[in-house]
């Protein structure tokens, strides 16, 4: 057996950072390693118990492990990240965060009033944005639609996989899979629910209202709908319409008389975040034609002709949440999140969350990297890296863009950003701008007619526009019209938390709305593959 092949393939999670690992390195000093901290009081000798992560799939558990953990953690998958090397690919959850995630709670833009309804059912209400790696909780006054806090956390889903398709399988797989999941989000829910109230000093009592918008299989995961329709074509959801009940019925003990509703979807893979944005932002009152984009693993797509709504769900994968990225992460303490080059002979300059030392880049950065690199001719228009002295190949004929060199920024080793980088980038771009132009061209309008780009959510909040424009992610339109409006899913949650009126809008939005499959659209992949030459060339 080769050196390389006695070495494993680990994710930690959440952040996704990702490592090779020996079967003679432990969990916890490879976390160390990687700038991870994990609780480990008595250092690593087996006799404190503190360093419990979460290991997919899950080795037996040794006899230390048995000692300090009860038989249902060990069930789920909880070890001692001291006990334990890689034997295997795997994921290791490190269930305490300590670094700083950056998670999008604030919405920037909104467009009207919300008009609070009267009389209105308990003092107290809170907004739930569900979201597929992060779930934010927004507490209001009912009487004046104030807010009082907001409390966000990682979606705990995660630990069953980072994309929707992969805990769709879990659930449709596995016996108590969808319970499972259910039971983490519904636990996650009551507990920001406790935090924000604590910290407003409000009684939980006195919740009488809650709202939760999220995409389609967060809403039937949330609900304990049966999700086996969306995981085959023609990928619809179980249920549509919007849905009332009492919290009790939901499972939420946190509170104790709540009404509970949950906005409508669209489509399977465009939900009620959606409708959320679209209400947050009024695209369906439009006077010009807008786009709108919130892009995740899924980018869900909006274009507004005048009021008229067409939309699409692009399946982008997790290149822009740094899971496809060689030495990609998440948005947390530590990552690369803006990259300029002035000269590409020297070490670019780079913007790290929290001001540290950098650990890895994120999808802000990702797509910083690549407008730059094409910017300065280090990448052409097919995505081929090009010589530089800061190119380097590893192996034969891989090249690397070496953006960090060990030293650099006080890091100790390098980063690089790799040609397999550079394709992933290619393939999630281009599905985004293959889907934009789809629905361009079902709306019957010119790229020339777009007003403005709306984008959503923490990944479209934190892009630099004009590098997003420089590599086609987003059509080529003017940078000065795009418009980033930050969490409009809360925003639009909170809307349908405060008023009947806005949830009987959200209702004519979800009815209305023309859904476009791309999956099965005839020339889609005529789009997707003229779509990965960098730039837009799909309006030519
Ligand atoms: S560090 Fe104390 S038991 Fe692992």
């Amino acid at each position: 057996m080769t050196f390389l092949e006695e070495r494993w393939l680990v994710v930690f999670e959440p952040s996704g950072l990702r490592i090779l690992l020996d079967s003679n390195t432990s969990f916890l000093e490879a976390a160390r390693r990687m700038g991870l901290h994990i609780p480990a009081e008595c250092g690593g000798k087996g006799t404190c118990g503190k360093c419990r992560i979460i290991l997919k799939p899950k080795p037996s558990p040794t006899k230390i492990d048995s000692l300090h953990l009860k038989g249902e953690d060990i069930r789920r998958g909880v070890r001692l990240a001291c006990e334990h090397t890689a034997k295997a690919h795997c994921r290791a959850i490190l269930t305490r965060v300590e670094g700083r995630s950056k998670i999008l709670a604030e919405h920037l833009i909104t467009t009207d009033e919300i008009a609070i309804d009267a009389p209105i059912d308990g003092e107290y209400g809170v907004a739930i944005d569900l979201g597929t790696t992060t779930i934010v909780a927004y507490l209001l006054g009912l009487k004046d639609g104030a807010q009082i806090g907001c409390a966000s956390m990682l979606n705990p889903q995660i630990e069953y996989g980072e994309d929707v398709v992969t805990r769709i399988t879990h659930a449709l797989q596995n016996d108590e899979g969808a319970a499972s999941l259910q039971s983490l989000v519904v636990q996650a829910i009551d507990g920001l629910i406790k935090e924000v109230c604590e910290a407003g000093q409000v009684s939980s009592e006195a919740v009488g209202r809650i709202s939760v918008v999220g995409n389609t299989a967060m809403h039937h995961l949330f609900l304990g709908i049966d999700t086996s329709s969306l995981g085959f074509a023609p990928y619809e959801p179980a249920m549509k319409h919007s849905f009332n009940a009492d919290s009790k019925v939901v499972g939420l003990g946190q509170v104790s008389a709540a009404q509970v509703y949950c906005s409508p979807n669209i489509a399977g893979f465009v939900g009620g975040d959606t409708v959320a944005f679209i209400l947050s932002q009024r695209l369906d009152q439009s006077e010009d034609v807008v786009l709108g984009a919130d892009i995740g693993t899924n980018g869900e797509i909006v274009l507004s002709k005048y009021g008229e709504l067409f939309c699409c769900s692009a399946a982008a994968g997790s290149a822009f949440e740094g899971a496809t990225i060689s030495q990609g992460m998440r948005g947390q303490e530590g990552a690369i999140e803006h990259v300029t080059i002035d000269d590409p002979s020297q070490p670019a300059e780079i913007e790290v969350i929290g001001g540290g030392v950098p650990r890895g880049i994120c999808g802000s950065g990702i797509v910083d990297i690549v407008s730059e690199l094409l910017k300065h001719s280090l990448l052409d228009e097919d995505g081929r890296l090009q010589e530089s002295n800061r190119i380097i190949h590893v192996g034969p004929s891989v090249a690397s863009y070496v953006l960090v060199e060990k030293g650099e920024h006080d890091s100790e080793s390098r980063i690089l950003f790799t040609q397999k980088d550079v394709r992933q980038v290619q393939l999630a771009k281009s599905a985004i701008l293959a889907g934009t132009h789809i629905l361009i061209r079902e709306a019957d309008v010119a790229l020339t007619e777009i007003d403005a780009v709306y984008l959503a959510g923490a990944f479209g909040t934190y892009i630099n526009p004009e590098s997003a424009v420089s590599i086609g992610l987003l059509p080529a339109i003017d940078p000065n019209r795009v418009v980033q409006v930050g969490n409009a899913a809360g925003d639009g949650a909170k809307k349908m938390l405060l008023s009947i009126a806005h949830r009987e809008i959200a209702e004519e939005i979800a009815d209305s709305a023309r859904y476009v499959e791309l999956a099965s659209y005839g020339e889609f992949e005529k789009f997707f593959i003229r779509g990965t030459l960098m730039g837009d060339h799909l309006h030519e």
